[in-house]
């Protein structure tokens, strides 16, 4: 059982998995603004893949999911994941990240003891989570599984709250859990409001670029399909109990993220509305609560589980930037229909720029 399986990292995991395993996989997802079936179109008609459309805070339902399917394990992706958003709006972040992963922990023990000897000791649940549930790394240290969480935006809040309920259920109950959090993720798919696709498609519509305060923000940034890969292993041999820091070793600033956007664009597309795309870069008012860095030594997952990413993040820039503009036929009509590139994150702050 896969949740969240319609965003942008569920999809992409979905798409592996139906590829390069025989895996049966039922994706539990709800549909919210965030979920894109167009991502999962080459796994549609496989018969190993089902799609439940269902809340993960319905408990009734999910009860029902897990009695049809009789789920092997559990990959736990189902979120609210914009910070912007969490900011502006907390409630369904609480409602989804912490009472949702509740809800399922719940169900997923309850089916979990049901279970016999051999199906209880395979059975794993597998809470994705990210590096945001640490707050802000000072300069020259790295995030690893000893670091403490100290979350600062509303949804990092909800990620820690979810990560220690999991590791709750794991302690008191003996639920198999493993735990991951990883860095910034970029890719095919990725929904319109996070950095790269928003830089990338208000490049190709010639429109401002907006880089909050400085520009000087760090985030370590990770190929989508070097994640799943990484999830895969991690499901497979991960230590019950233990949790594993994902990163793609690639530290840069915003601005520096923009600047590459804007050169590969300026290579792919020099003759689109926005080229040269530098003169589009456009310093706003911070989000508040800003973290500064973000930053992963991911040591442990290496060397327990032998994972390398496949991408450098040059290359998977160059592909990410390529495969937008091969495919305005699928952002288009999102910003038509679903989110049209405004600010968000602003609305309920009281000191916008404050840390
Ligand atoms: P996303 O926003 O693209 O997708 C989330 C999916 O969850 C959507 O398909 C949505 O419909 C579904 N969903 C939301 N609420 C639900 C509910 N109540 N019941 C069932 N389904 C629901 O998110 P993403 O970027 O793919 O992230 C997936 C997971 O990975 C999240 O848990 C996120 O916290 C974590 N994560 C993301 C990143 C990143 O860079 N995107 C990095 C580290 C960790
Ligand atoms: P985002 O993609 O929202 O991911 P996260 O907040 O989870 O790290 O933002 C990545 C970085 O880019 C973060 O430092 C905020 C910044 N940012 C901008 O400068 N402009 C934007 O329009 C957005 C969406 C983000």
């Amino acid at each position: 059982m896969v949740t969240g399986g319609a965003g942008f990292i569920g999809a992409a995991l979905i798409r592996q998995l139906i590829a390069e395993t025989d895996a049966p996989v039922v994706n539990v997802d709800k549909l919210t603004y965030a979920a894109n079936l167009d991502a999962l179109a080459e796994v549609a008609q496989d018969p190993r893949y089902e799609l439940e459309q269902i809340d993960i805070a319905d408990e009734p339902a999910l009860r029902d999911v897990f009695r049809r399917h009789r789920p092997s394990g559990v990959v736990h992706l189902a979120a609210e994941s914009h910070v912007d958003r969490s900011i502006d709006g907390p409630a369904p972040f609480i409602r989804t990240n912490i009472h949702g992963t509740y809800t399922l922990l719940e169900t997923a023990l309850a089916y979990w003891r049901e279970l016999d000897d051999a199906a209880q000791s395979a059975f794993r649940f597998h809470h994705i989570s990210t590096d945001e549930v640490y707050g802000s790394a000072e300069d020259g240290r790295l995030f690893d599984e000893h670091s403490a969480h100290h979350p600062n935006s509303p949804y990092a809040a909800s990620k820690a709250s979810a990560d220690h309920l999991v590791r709750a259920w794991s302690a008191t109950y003996g639920l198999p859990v493993v735990v991951t959090n990883c860095s910034n993720n970029y890719g095919p798919f990725q929904f319109p409001e996070k950095l790269i696709p928003l830089m990338i498609v208000k490049g190709c519509l010639g429109e401002p670029m907006p880089i909050y305060g400085d520009g000087g923000n760090v985030r370590d940034w990770l190929h989508v399909d070097d994640h799943a890969a990484a999830l895969r292993l991690v499901y497979r041999q991960g230590r019950i109990g233990e949790t594993y820091v994902i990163g793609g070793r690639s530290e840069l600033s915003n601005l520096q993220v923009v600047d590459r956007i804007c050169q590969v664009l300026d290579e792919l597309a020099p003759d689109g509305p926005g080229a040269p795309h530098g003169r589009l870069k456009s310093f706003v008012p911070d989000r508040p609560g800003h973290d500064r860095r973000y930053a992963i030594d991911c040591s442990k997952i290496e060397a327990e589980l032998g994972w390398r990413p496949g991408h450098s993040f040059d290359s998977g820039l160059r592909a990410t930037v390529a495969w937008y503009l091969a495919h305005r036929d699928w952002w288009q009509p999102i910003l038509d229909r679903r989110y049209a590139g405004e600010r968000l994150g602003l609305d309920r702050a009281a000191t916008p720029g404050a840390e």
